[in-house]
């Protein structure tokens, strides 16, 4: 939209065609005013007027580039992308081949905008890796190009000396496949000399700036520009151009399109001996004829460049300092003059350097050239040198001068004359629109017979003398009244003065301007001559690359005939140039240069306008806005928009005349917009074809959709259906699967419920037949008994009634006569612990059996007693006396079973002391030990003796060893003893005999031993049993009265067994642990 609004902005419309009033002061204000806005791009139509700003502008990114992609022309603002993406799509979808024409002076920004054109195709272009790299090619094709074919001017820092011409291919997607350089007319005359301000071709500096001091050592150069006398000395480095940063990008660039490193070091090997053969010096000398020679003044440069080509120095020198010459048969060696030497090594430095420059467009070309052999589009982007005026105008300018005025030519005639000529042809309605046809001029230099170019041909090939002079004088004779030639001759012919036009010159009035051209060096520049000697020496370098370069010097190629002029050359290359143009769709760039000091933002309205003139805008706008933007055939017209009406879509059968009609008719644009010639469609405005363009794309993307809708409609049912049937296919295989699955589990169940049922009927049958089996049993026993029983009443009467009883005991004798006489044989061991006996083997012999081990314990116990001694005897006697009184009813009771009953503890017979006491006992003593006696007042023990004997109990005092009581057996009432473990005894006396102390209180250490004792000798005699209390409370008495004693368990040990403690007149307390 924003584009639209400018469109129609009054002041500064986009479109010239728009312009109002159109004048050429309204042009150029418009354009001023575009300028001033940074709007640098206008348009005529769909042609593009691009005014040089001089400065980055930040309308190049990559959204912009987005923006202009296949958007419509009109829609945006006018830029140098639109017509690309314009060209771009025209060659992609309406299959025409495209060339797009950037003219316009030196300086103007040509490159710029070639480069632009470029970048943006190289963009919008699909991707891909190896598309990429063919884009990749193109464009590194051009800091090649530029590093050797561009240099500083006074009009341009970067000003191509060369013109392109670049075919870029497509296939039918629009993918680039590769591409063509051409290249014209390098201005290689640069190499040897250059304007002052100016500078030689940007390789050179750039290769002493930017190349490793190995490489710069490698080609034997320094690195100083000064040094080398083809050189600018004194501004060798361009402000805002960095050369040896551009030297490196050139090598990048050139590893990029495929040169191997060998190709790069001889093509900078190459170039470093041109940059040499500038310092070749020669100096004058006399030879012995007395005829002048030159000679090498310094031959260490020219050896450096021999060892650089792999060459013999005298050769090189023999050739750069004479000549052979062939007269008749003889050839002759001639020395040349100093001026002579120069002019053949700077012939040799230009020509190997314009050849090489070739080669390098060749070496180019095969790496980017299309290897398929696929149909291809072509877009050509031509970038050839602008209209040149300076102030002193050579050969070159004359050649370049005359390149644009051809193309000027094309320019008019695609858009001026042969459109209004198409006009007439079609019968459409049409004013003339006046306009220059630059023909004449055109003629007048390429003619073929009376053309500048054919006689300065002419004059070169002319055996005679030759020089400028003649060829001059024989211009302005034939060309004496040429409209467009003057020279001072014509002039003074014509009687006029004109100062600015001096002597050897002529002039040309060119559609651009008029042109002073001085002819000196016309003739040479022509001939391009090269001394055979130096091809010769070239050829004999062993150099390969130099070498190469120099066919003509193999001497066995040698020809006599002269190669063909420059100019010539020129002339068909051009014609070349122009067949190719004429055969593709052309899209005009008209560069223009706003000032003339490449400062940015500066108009200056006079130079502007000068170009505007001979650019011939006005007549472009002027039969723009009479004329129609878009004419094409009917056919492929109505072929690419007939979807846009339901009468003529799909088909049409009748003519494609009559079909266009019924097919806009449909449309209903404004009947001025239309204009029907015999066999083309013409459409007025650009407006009108975008909306028609515009439309068939919608209706194209509906159709896609269409038949997208029907493929996706029919490719959905086919993978339906094919679904539905193999999901159909799965079930009725899974339902199968699965009723298998059921039936088997069905006919296991079934298998189990029968196999149950049968069992369970069986198992009944069974059941059945065994009760029917155990009734006929029981049936047959109860018959048996029923039988046996009325078989026994009816026999009873003959048996004896005892028959039986007798029959048992018969039974039961014999059964105890074989248990007896088995046990006879199995007694067990006679040892008296051995207490086992075999079990009865029929029950009713168990008491029996019982009995009769009884019988055999005692036996054997009788046997063992009975061959005892008689001592021994007497101690288990005493000893099973003490087991009945104290077993489980006395804790002493366990102790006393490890002490053996001693009975004399005190010996009474060894120890004379006691002697007494042994009379008293005599042979009746039965037990003598010491026991302690407690007092009966305080509870204090003293020792006592104690003897006991058959017939009495005798306490007697140790010391004396007399007897101190004397008890007979009878009087002792009974004793009392305690639970415990301690050895205190209470003796109760009888009363009778208690008359003077009363009842005993004893310790004693053999307790258990001395009760033992008493009551066996007590019950042997007396005849009873001695009554033995054991428990803890007892009474006693004593003469004072009765004593209660209560026996007491203390939980602490006493060394001196029981403590017995008087507690008041009648109760005592025996503490025993
Ligand atoms: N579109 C542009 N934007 C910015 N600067 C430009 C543009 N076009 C040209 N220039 C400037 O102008 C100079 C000359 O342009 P160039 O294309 O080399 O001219 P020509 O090829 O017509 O002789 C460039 O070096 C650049 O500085
Ligand atoms: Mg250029």
């Amino acid at each position: 939209m924003e584009g639209s609004s400018s469109l129609l902005d009054a002041e500064a419309v986009a479109d010239l065609v728009l312009l109002d009033p159109l004048t050429e002061e309204s042009l150029v204000q418009t354009l001023r005013e575009r300028f001033r806005r940074r709007d640098i791009y206008t348009y005529i139509g769909n042609v593009v007027i691009s005014v040089n700003p001089y400065q980055s502008l930040p309308i190049y990114t990559p959204e912009k580039v987005e923006e202009y992609r296949n958007c419509s022309f009109f829609a945006v603002k006018p830029h140098i992308y639109a017509i690309a993406d314009d060209a771009y799509r025209s060659l992609r979808d309406r299959d025409r081949d495209q060339c797009i024409l950037i003219t316009g002076e030196s300086g103007a920004g040509k490159t710029e905008a070639s480069k632009l054109v470029m970048s943006y195709v190289a963009a919008v272009s699909s991707k891909g890796e190896e598309v990429n790299k063919v884009k990749e090619q193109l464009l590194q094709s051009n800091p090649v190009l530029e590093a050797f074919g561009n240099a500083k001017t006074v009009r341009n820092d970067n000003s191509s000396r060369f013109g392109k011409y670049m075919d870029i291919e497509f296939d039918f997607k629009g993918e680039p496949l590769g591409g063509v350089i051409s290249n014209y007319l390098l201005e290689k005359s640069r190499i040897v000399r250059h304007v002052k301000g100016e500078r030689n071709f940007h390789i050179f500096y750039q290769l002493l700036a930017g190349a490793s001091p190995q490489l710069l050592q490698q080609l034997k150069l320094r690195q100083d520009c000064g040094h080398y006398g083809y050189l600018n000395r004194e501004g060798s480095s361009l402000p805002g151009m960095d050369d040896a940063a551009n030297f490196h990008a050139m090598q990048d660039a050139m590893r990029v399109i495929g040169f191997s490193p060998a190709e790069v070091t001889e093509l900078l090997e190459v170039t470093a001996v041109v940059l040499k053969l500038g310092n070749v010096q020669l100096s004058s000398s006399f030879q012995a004829s007395g005829m002048e020679a030159c000679s090498i003044s310094d031959p260490q440069e020219l050896r450096e460049v021999c060892e650089l080509i792999g060459l013999e120095p005298g050769a090189l020198e023999r050739a750069l300092c004479s000549r052979t010459v062939k007269a008749r048969d003889e050839t002759v060696l001639t020395s040349l003059t100093v001026p002579q030497g120069y002019y053949g090594r700077d012939a040799l430095a230009k020509n190997i350097y314009s050849r090489l420059f070739d080669w390098l467009v060749n070496r180019i070309n095969a790496s980017i050239q299309v290897k398929s052999d696929k149909q291809r589009k072509v877009m050509g982007v031509l970038d050839i040198y602008g209209f040149e005026i300076f102030q002193d105008n050579g050969f070159e300018q004359f050649i370049i001068n005359y390149c644009n005025e051809k193309l000027q030519q094309i320019f008019i005639l695609m858009t001026l004359k042969e459109e209004q000529e198409e006009y007439v042809r079609e019968g459409i309605q049409w004013t003339p629109v006046e306009f220059f046809d630059n023909s004449i001029i055109c003629n007048l230099i390429e003619n073929s017979t009376t053309g500048i170019l054919a006689m300065l041909d002419e004059e070169c090939l002319r055996p005679g003398v030759v020089n400028e002079d003649t060829f001059l004088t024989k211009l302005n004779q034939l060309l004496a009244t040429h409209k467009h030639y003057e020279s001072k001759e014509t002039q003074n012919a014509r009687r006029v003065t004109d100062a600015s036009l001096p002597p050897r010159c002529f002039r040309i009035h060119h559609y651009a301007g008029k042109v002073t051209y001085n002819v000196t060096g016309f003739i040479e520049k022509n001939n391009d001559l090269l001394f055979r000697d130096l091809s010769q020496a070239m050829w004999a370098a062993r150099h390969a690359l130099l070498r190469s370069l120099f066919p003509e010097g193999d001497p066995q190629k040698v020809s006599l005939k002269l190669p063909p002029t420059a100019g010539f050359q020129f002339k068909l290359s051009v014609a070349l140039l122009m067949k190719n143009l004429y055969s593709k769709n052309p899209n005009y760039i008209r560069c223009i240069k706003p000032n003339d000091t490449k400062s940015a933002m500066v108009f200056t309205p006079e130079l502007v306008l000068a170009q505007a003139r001979y650019l011939g805008l006005m007549e472009n706008v002027r039969v723009r806005r009479a004329g129609y933007a878009f004419r094409q055939l009917y056919g492929p017209f109505l072929q690419r928009y007939k979807m846009l009406n339901p009468r003529t879509w799909p088909r049409w059968d009748r003519g494609d005349r009559e079909g266009t009609e019924v097919l806009l008719a449909g449309l209903e644009f404004p009947a001025e917009e239309l204009a029907f010639g015999h066999t083309k469609i013409f459409i007025r405005s650009p407006r009108t074809l975008f909306d028609l363009e515009r439309q068939r794309q919608e209706r194209v993307a509906q159709l896609v959709t269409l038949i997208q809708k029907m493929f996706r409609g029919w490719r959905c049912r086919t993978q339906y259906q094919l679904m539905r049937k193999s999901q159909i296919l799965i079930s009725a295989w899974f339902r199968g699967h699965r009723q298998m699955n059921r039936y088997k589990q069905m006919k296991r169940s079934a298998l189990i419920l029968q196999a149950y049922a049968r069992g369970w009927k069986s198992r009944r049958l069974l059941r059945e037949l065994k009760s029917q089996c155990r009734r006929q049993a029981a049936a047959t026993t109860i018959a048996a008994h029923w039988r046996g029983y009325q078989a026994r009443r009816t026999y009873r009467k003959y048996f004896r009634s005892s028959a039986s009883t007798c029959l048992a005991n018969f039974i039961y004798r014999r059964l105890v006569h074989r248990y007896l006489v088995g046990l006879a044989k199995n007694l067990p061991p006679l040892s008296v612990m051995d207490r086992t006996w075999p079990p009865a083997p029929y029950r009713f012999l168990d008491n029996t059996n019982q009995e009769l081990k009884n019988i055999f314990y005692r036996w054997k116990c009788k046997k063992y007693r009975d061959q005892l001694p008689a001592s021994r005897r007497a101690q288990l006697q005493a000893r099973l006396c003490a087991s009945e009184l104290f077993k489980d009813k006395k804790t002493l009771y366990p102790k006393s079973l490890q002490q053996p009953f001693r009975g004399e503890y005190l010996g009474l017979k060894q120890n004379p002391k006691y002697q007494k006491l042994h009379a008293v006992a005599k042979d009746k003593l039965v037990m003598a030990d010491t026991v302690r006696k407690v007092n009966r007042a305080s509870g204090k023990t003293v020792p006592r003796l104690l003897l006991l004997t058959t017939e009495h109990l005798v306490l007697a005092d140790p010391k004396a060893a007399q007897p101190k009581t004397v008890l007979s057996l009878s009087d002792i009432h009974g004793v009392s003893v305690t639970r415990f473990s301690d050895g205190f005894l209470a003796l109760h006396l009888k009363e009778v005999s208690t008359g003077a102390k009363g009842d005993f209180l004893l310790l004693s250490e053999h307790l258990i031993e001395l009760v033992t004792r008493l009551h066996q000798t007590f019950e042997a005699t007396t005849g009873q049993a001695l009554p033995l209390h054991i428990t803890d409370r007892f009474s006693t008495r004593f003469p004072k009265g009765d004593v209660s004693i209560t026996v007491v368990e203390s939980p602490k040990a006493s060394t001196n067994g029981p403590v017995c403690k008087k507690k008041g007149s009648n109760k005592m307390e025996v503490l025993v642990h």
